[in-house]
Parts: C-alpha cells; sequence; structure tokens
C-alpha cells in the first residue's frame, strides 16, 4: 500500500472480529516495529506480543475494557487477534549514554532535558499502528491505570527495568463506535506547522 494511503487509513480501532491473524504477519509488523529511532541507538524498546485468548482476557480487563463495554464500546481488547505491548526500559538509555562517545568530559551523562526513551517508544507504537494497517488490519491503543500496568507487568512477566506504555489490539476491523475525542477536529495547520519562526 502507498505510504500516504496507509497513514490516512490509519485510525484507533475499537472493533475486531474474535479471529486470528497469521502468525507470520504478526512477526512481519514486529520485524517492521524493531526499525523505529532511537536515541543513540540504545535500542531500549522491546515487544510483548499476546495471542493467547485468556491472557488477552485478563489484558483487557486491566485495561478496563468491562468500563468501555458498559460505555457502550465493543470488547475490542479481548475479541482482537493479538496484543502489541511496547515496552522501554529507561535504564539501558543511561548505560549508553555512560558510554564513551556519549558520556561527557567530566565523566557526566547528559541532562536528558528530553527523556528519550519515551519518544522512541512512541516511535515503535507509531509503526506498530502503521505496519497494521499495511497488512490490512487495523490497530488501537489502550492505556491503563496505575494498578492495570501493574497487572499487566505482572501478567507477562515483564521485568523491573521495563515499563510497558499501552496495549495496541491488532486485528481484522469490524464498524466501531468513535471515539468521542474526534469531536475535538483537527488542529488548523498554520496552527500545528508553523515556518521559519513559532
Ligand atoms: C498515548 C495515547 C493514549 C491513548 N489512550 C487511549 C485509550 O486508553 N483508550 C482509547 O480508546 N483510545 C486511546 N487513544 C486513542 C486516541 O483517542 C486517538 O488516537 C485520538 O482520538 C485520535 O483518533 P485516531 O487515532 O483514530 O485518529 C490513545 C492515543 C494515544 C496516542
Amino acid at each position: 500500500m502507498d505510504f500516504g494511503e496507509v497513514v490516512r487509513r490509519r485510525r484507533m480501532v475499537r472493533h475486531f472480529a474474535d479471529e486470528p491473524v497469521d502468525r507470520a504477519v504478526l512477526e512481519r509488523i514486529a520485524t517492521t516495529a524493531q526499525r523505529a529511532p532511537s536515541a543513540g541507538f540504545s535500542q531500549g524498546q522491546r515487544l510483548v506480543i499476546v495471542t493467547d485468548a485468556e491472557l488477552r482476557r485478563r489484558i483487557a480487563v486491566a485495561c478496563g475494557e468491562l468500563e468501555d463495554t458498559e460505555d457502550g464500546f465493543d470488547p475490542w481488547i479481548s475479541h482482537s487477534a493479538a496484543l502489541f505491548i511496547p515496552c522501554v526500559s529507561e535504564a539501558i538509555y543511561h548505560a549508553r549514554y555512560r558510554e564513551a562517545d556519549k558520556v561527557g568530559e567530566d565523566g557526566s551523562e547528559i541532562e536528558w532535558p528530553v527523556p528519550y526513551w519515551w519518544m522512541d517508544v512512541g516511535c515503535t507504537v507509531m509503526l506498530i499502528l502503521l505496519a497494521s494497517v499495511d497488512e490490512g488490519l487495523a490497530a488501537g491503543f489502550a492505556g491503563a491505570e496505575t494498578d492495570g500496568y501493574l497487572e499487566i507487568r505482572t501478567l507477562l512477566g515483564i521485568p523491573n527495568d521495563f515499563s510497558p506504555v499501552g496495549v495496541i489490539p491488532v486485528g481484522w476491523p469490524l464498524p466501531d463506535k468513535r471515539s468521542p475525542s474526534l469531536k475535538r477536529g483537527w488542529v488548523p495547520k498554520p496552527e500545528f506547522a508553523r515556518w521559519d519562526r513559532w
């Protein structure tokens, strides 16, 4: 699919057929996701890909799917083909930026005016979303409350130095209830993109 079409077609889908997707397709999405950039090529990003039905159900509960269905949404997390859970390790960035080519002359790490680990895992998220569309599938994104993230960590055995940032259900799209947030509309382009100065 043409890149522009992939970008235009991408939207957060919240209703999927409860049907599997070939493992080879999920592997290709993971391969694309690994191409995300990372500061200093730290590569602190990791993925957990869940297809097991019972695990998907428990992760959906951790993300508040029951509350979503009370609000009229479909069970879009448990009834997807796979859940991609991107994780990132801040510790990997600190270790990388203490290496000889990155460390300051006084032996100090940079001050991290921008926490690049969050930026990098965001790039990973976007590649998963776009790669899913490119495969003729769709994807969404579910965050969780603090306890939900802890539950996801426990369910999947994610080590303490990695943070899961959310859950990306991937699967065959069905007609869905749109987010009420979309009523906000897009920010006008001149406000978004400014030329030469703010
Ligand atoms: C960091 C982040 C967190 C989000 N969390 C949720 C969420 O918990 N539940 C949900 O239904 N959508 C969530 N969304 C999806 C947004 O609501 C959606 O991206 C936005 O409304 C724009 O719609 P679109 O992506 O379909 O264009 C999240 C998106 C991002 C980027």
